[in-house]
């Protein structure tokens, strides 16, 4: 199983360290800049008999390198500053992306394609454009990185370990994103058994302004650790053939009444990439959110072909 990992930055090069210990496949990282893929691949090269991994480890400029991978993460791209949205790294990164996804289909036709650059819905449609690939193959990361948010704040906030808790994040991974309490169970128990509606209320809230928090405090850049975490997570769902259900950007065409346009729901994830879109029993309210959202995306990504 070859993984390749272009943009070898923070999420990059920490999604390629976890992927080395989880053991999932040999790994290049590649990155534009001259030599830092290299030097990364090198380090964590030396890591391999900490890690107890002997799958190759590479680094390289060359974009080329990717030939017949089996899976590709793409991370390349601007991060955001303190008091940046998401959406406002779009006319940079869809560049970068454009770039990056001519050179994968180019490639790597096979390969099944996660997207992490922002923001994150519009990038994952505008790949899936630019590629032609098939909808299950291509797919963005963002809003199980918000599931893990909102089970971390729902653990600190009942005292109780985050691995008794279940929850559910859907939409945009952006500001429009849907937290969902009325899917979150404590050890199969309702959320609202356990705590008052403003309480559920404020967890949403702080899990929908996490990624902004975190910016605030580093200053520069964004999340690392839990984004390459989820990363690697999803990895090894496709390798290990797990038919997991995660949620993950995917595109649309009629599920949830949406078509043609890519958001966050959850879906079977198996060798194949996306299995099966999962279809939520949704109220009236989080049904014109999340189209609302998905409308918007479509609008935006339609502008960058104009
Ligand atoms: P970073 O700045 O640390 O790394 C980005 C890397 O991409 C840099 O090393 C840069 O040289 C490289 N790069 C730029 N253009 C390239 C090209 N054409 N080919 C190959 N490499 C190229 O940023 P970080 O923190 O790793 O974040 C990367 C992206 O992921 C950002 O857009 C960020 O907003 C996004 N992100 C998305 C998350 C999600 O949940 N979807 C979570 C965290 C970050
Ligand atoms: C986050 O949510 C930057 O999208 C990234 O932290």
């Amino acid at each position: 199983m070859k993984i390749s990992i272009i943009g070898a930055g923070n999420v990059g090069s920490l999604a390629a360290m976890r992927i080395a210990a989880d053991g999932s496949g040999d790994v290049l990282l590649i990155d534009i800049v001259k030599g830092l893929a290299l030097g990364k691949a090198l380090d964590l090269e030396d890591a391999r008999p900490l890690l107890k991994s002997n799958y190759s480890i590479k680094g390289s400029d060359d974009i080329t390198q990717i030939k017949d991978s089996n899976i590709i993460v793409v991370t390349a791209g601007l991060a955001r500053k303190p008091g940046m949205t998401r959406e406002e790294l779009i006319t940079k990164n869809a560049q970068i992306l454009k770039d990056v996804c001519l050179k994968i289909k180019e490639l790597a036709p096979d390969a099944v394609v996660i997207i992490v650059t922002n923001p994150l819905d519009i990038m994952t449609l505008f790949a899936l454009k630019i590629t032609g690939f098939k909808p299950g193959k291509l797919f963005g990361m963002g809003i199980s990185l918000d599931t893990a948010r909102f089970i971390n704040l729902i653990s600190q906030e009942l005292h109780l370990p985050a691995t008794d808790i279940e929850a559910l994040v859907i939409g945009a991974h952006g500001e429009g994103m849907l937290p969902l309490p009325r899917f979150a169970k404590v050890k199969g128990v309702s959320l609202d058994e356990f705590i008052s509606d403003d309480k559920i209320e404020s967890l949403i809230n702080r899990t929908i302004n996490r990624g902004a928090q975190i910016v605030a405090n580093l200053g520069t850049g964004s999340a690392f650790f839990a984004p390459s975490a989820a990363i690697a997570s999803i990895v090894k769902t496709i390798v290990k053939d797990e038919k997991r259900t995660i949620g993950l950007c995917s595109y649309l065409n009629g599920q949830y009444g949406i078509k043609d346009t890519c958001i966050g729901v959850p879906c079977r994830v198996g060798k194949n990439g996306i299995e099966q879109v999962m279809e939520l029993d949704l109220s009236q309210d989080e049904l014109t959110q999340l189209t609302k959202s998905a409308m918007a995306v479509a609008q935006t990504a339609a502008q960058l072909f104009a």
